[in-house]
C-alpha cells in the first residue's frame, strides 16, 4: 500500500477535485461519514460528544461529523479553536450548516478562556480531535498547545480526524505537543507521519477510511513510500512446486559465528531453514564448530582456522569454492570484530556474484574500510541498527533516530546497495529510492540475536528467488510477525530470538492461505 507526505495527499485531492470534478464538498461529506460509521459503536454508550475543530479543512470535517451526529439525536456540543471569521470553503458551508441547526457551538480564540474549555469538556464520554490535519505546518502554540493539553488530560476516549493535531504528517515529529488519540481515522492512505514515532505513539488504532478518491487520482501519484500488508505478502512469498528437490529452494552460505558468540551462526543458520532454505552451509571457526553441528544438524558445516589474525591460503580456497556454490551469503553475525573478518568479507564481495547479506560484524568491517565496496561483484542488502548505521555513516545516533528514512535512503542512493535499517519502525531503501516502512513487531524483539534471525530469514528468501529488494521487505515482514505471534503467546518480556525462529513457519503458513 502506498503511504504519502502531505503534499502527495493535497496533489490527490487537488486533481480529484479540479481534474475529476468530484467536488470538495462531497470528499468532506464522505470523510465525515466515514468517521462516524468507524466510530458509532462508540458512541452508543457516550452522553456528551466534544468536536475541537480548527479553522481549516480538518475542523470542516469535524463541523461535518458534528451534523451528522447531531442528526442521529447525538449530544454534540462543538468548540472551534481559533478565530471562527477565518473559516473558508467548505469547512465554512459545514459550519454554517452547523449554526443553522442550533448546534451547541463555542469559540475559543482566546488563552484566557481556557477554564471554560476544560469545563466543557470535563464530562464528555468521546473527543473528536479536528483542530489540524495535514495543514500543520510550524510548532503548535498558544491556545492550540492549550487545547491539546487539555484534550489529552480528559477522561475520555480521543478519536483523532486525519492525524493527532500536532503530528508532522511527513514525518512523524511532534512539533511541541500533540493530541495523544485512542483511535486515528485517516482518509484514502496512511500518511508518513502517522506510522514513524514519535508521532506513532500518539495515533492508537490506525483505520484507513475510503472517502470515494478515484485509484486514477492514486495510481498518478509517484509516492517512493510502501508498507507491506497481508496481501502483498501472500503475492511475494516464494513458490514451492511438487517437482523440487533441496537444491530448488536455495544453496544458502551463513559465514557467522566465533568462540564468543557461535550462537549467532546457529541463529542465522536455523532462521534459514525455517524460512524455507533448502542447503544451508554454515563456515565458522573450528573450535566451535561442533556447537553448529549440535543445535543445527541440518547443516552442513565447514570449518577454518582464525589462528595468527589472518585467513590461511587453504582456507582462502575452501571459501572461494563455497562461493561457487553459493546461491546466496549471509556475512557478519557474530563473525567478530578483527582483521579476519575483514579479510573474509573483502574475498566474499570481491569474488561472489550475486546477493550477499551483510550484518553486524560484517557492517563493523565495512564501516571502516568502505573502499572494500569499490571492487565488488556482487549485489548487497546491509541490515544495520542505529549504531551500525552511525558507524557506517557520519551521522550520530540522535540524527538517524530522527530521519530514519532521509538516512537510509542516501545510504542506499550512494553505494547502490539494499539497506534495511532496524528500529522500531524498521526501514527498507532499495538504490532506486524506495522505500518500505515495517509497521509490525514489538519491544520483545529488541533482544539478542533477534538480529540474526532476520539475516537468517532474508538470505533464505534470497536463496528462493527473490530479488535483494523483495527480500528484504517480505524478510522484515515475516520476522516482526513471527515476533508478534510469538507476543501474543508469550508476552513481550520473556520473548528470545528462538521463539521468533519457532513461529517463522507459522507466519509462512498462514500468510500463504
Ligand atoms: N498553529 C496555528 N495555525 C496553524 C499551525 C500552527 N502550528 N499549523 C498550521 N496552521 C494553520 C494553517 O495556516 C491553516 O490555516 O492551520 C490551517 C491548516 O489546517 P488543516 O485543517 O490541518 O489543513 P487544511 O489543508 O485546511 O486541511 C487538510 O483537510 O482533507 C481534510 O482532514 C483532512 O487533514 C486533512 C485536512
Amino acid at each position: 500500500m502506498k503511504v504519502v507526505k502531505s503534499y502527495e495527499m493535497k496533489e490527490i485531492d487537488r486533481y480529484t477535485i479540479e481534474e475529476i470534478g468530484i467536488p470538495g464538498i462531497v470528499l468532506m461529506e464522505n470523510a465525515a461519514m466515514s468517521v462516524v460509521s468507524e466510530t458509532i459503536q462508540l458512541l452508543k454508550e457516550s452522553n456528551k460528544v466534544v468536536i475541537c475543530c480548527g479553522t481549516g479543512n480538518n475542523g470542516g470535517d469535524g463541523f461535518a461529523i458534528g451534523r451528522i451526529l447531531s442528526c442521529n439525536n447525538i449530544k454534540v456540543s462543538i468548540i472551534i479553536i481559533g478565530d471562527s471569521g477565518k473559516i473558508k470553503g467548505d469547512a465554512k458551508i459545514n459550519y454554517d450548516i452547523a449554526r443553522q441547526l442550533n448546534i451547541d457551538i463555542h469559540e475559543f480564540n482566546d488563552e484566557r478562556q481556557m477554564d471554560e474549555l476544560k469545563n466543557i469538556v470535563s464530562d464528555c464520554d468521546v473527543i473528536y480531535d479536528a483542530i489540524f490535519g495535514t495543514g500543520l505546518c510550524r510548532e503548535v502554540t498558544g491556545k492550540y498547545l492549550e487545547a491539546i493539553k487539555i484534550i489529552n488530560r480528559a477522561n475520555a476516549y480521543r478519536i483523532a480526524i486525519d492525524i493527532p493535531s500536532g503530528v508532522n504528517a511527513d514525518d512523524g515529529q511532534i512539533l511541541g505537543n500533540s493530541v495523544c488519540a485512542d483511535k486515528t481515522v485517516t482518509f484514502c492512505l496512511p500518511k508518513v507521519g502517522l506510522l514513524l514515532y514519535p508521532g506513532a505513539n500518539y495515533v492508537g488504532d490506525l483505520v484507513v477510511a475510503d472517502i470515494g478518491i478515484p485509484n486514477i487520482s492514486i495510481d498518478r501519484i509517484n509516492s517512493h513510500t510502501t508498507i507491506m500488508d497481508d496481501n502483498l505478502a501472500r503475492y511475494f512469498m516464494p513458490n514451492r512446486v511438487k517437482m523440487s528437490h533441496k537444491g530448488s529452494y536455495g544453496k544458502v552460505l551463513v559465514i557467522a559465528g566465533t568462540s564468543k558468540m557461535t550462537g549467532a551462526a546457529v541463529l542465522t543458520s536455523l532462521s534459514a531453514y525455517r524460512t524455507g532454505a533448502g542447503l544451508v552451509k554454515t563456515f565458522i571457526e573450528e573450535s566451535v564448530s561442533s556447537v553448529v553441528t549440535t543445535k543445527v544438524p541440518e547443516a552442513v558445516v565447514e570449518t577454518y582456522s582464525r589462528a595468527n589474525n589472518n585467513i590461511s591460503n587453504e582456507d582462502k580456497e575452501k571459501l572461494l569454492e563455497m562461493l561457487g556454490w553459493a546461491d546466496t551469503i549471509a556475512i557478519g553475525p557474530g563473525l567478530g570484530n578483527d582483521n579476519i573478518t575483514r579479510k573474509i568479507l573483502e574475498i566474499v564481495i570481491s569474488n561472489f556474484n550475486k546477493t550477499v547479506v551483510v550484518d553486524a560484524d560484517g557492517i563493523n568491517a565495512l564501516s571502516k574500510d568502505k573502499e572494500i565496496l569499490n571492487n565488488r561483484k556482487c549485489e548487497i542488502i546491509v541490515t544495520p541498527h542505529l549504531g551500525e548505521m552511525s558507524r557506517l555513516t557520519d551521522y550520530d545516533i540522535g540524527e538517524i533516530t530522527n530521519n530514519t528514512i532521509k538516512v537510509a535512503v542516501e545510504l542506499s542512493r550512494t553505494y547502490k546497495i539494499t539497506c534495511v535499517l532496524k528500529s522500531a519502525r524498521t526501514i527498507i531503501s532499495s538504490p532506486n529510492g524506495m522505500v518500505n516502512i515495517n509497521i509490525y513487531g514489538n519491544s520483545g524483539m529488541a533482544t539478542a540475536g533477534s538480529g540474526d534471525v532476520l539475516t537468517g530469514i532474508i538470505v533464505s528468501l534470497l536463496g528462493q528467488g527473490l530479488n535483494a529488494s523483495d527480500a528484504a521487505i517480505l524478510g522484515v515482514y515475516i520476522h516482526s510477525k513471527a515476533g508478534d505471534k510469538a507476543k501474543d503467546d508469550k508476552g513481550e518480556h520473556g520473548l528470545i530470538a528462538n521463539d521468533i525462529i519457532c513461529n517463522i513457519p507459522y507466519v509462512i503458513k498462514s500468510s500463504l492461505n
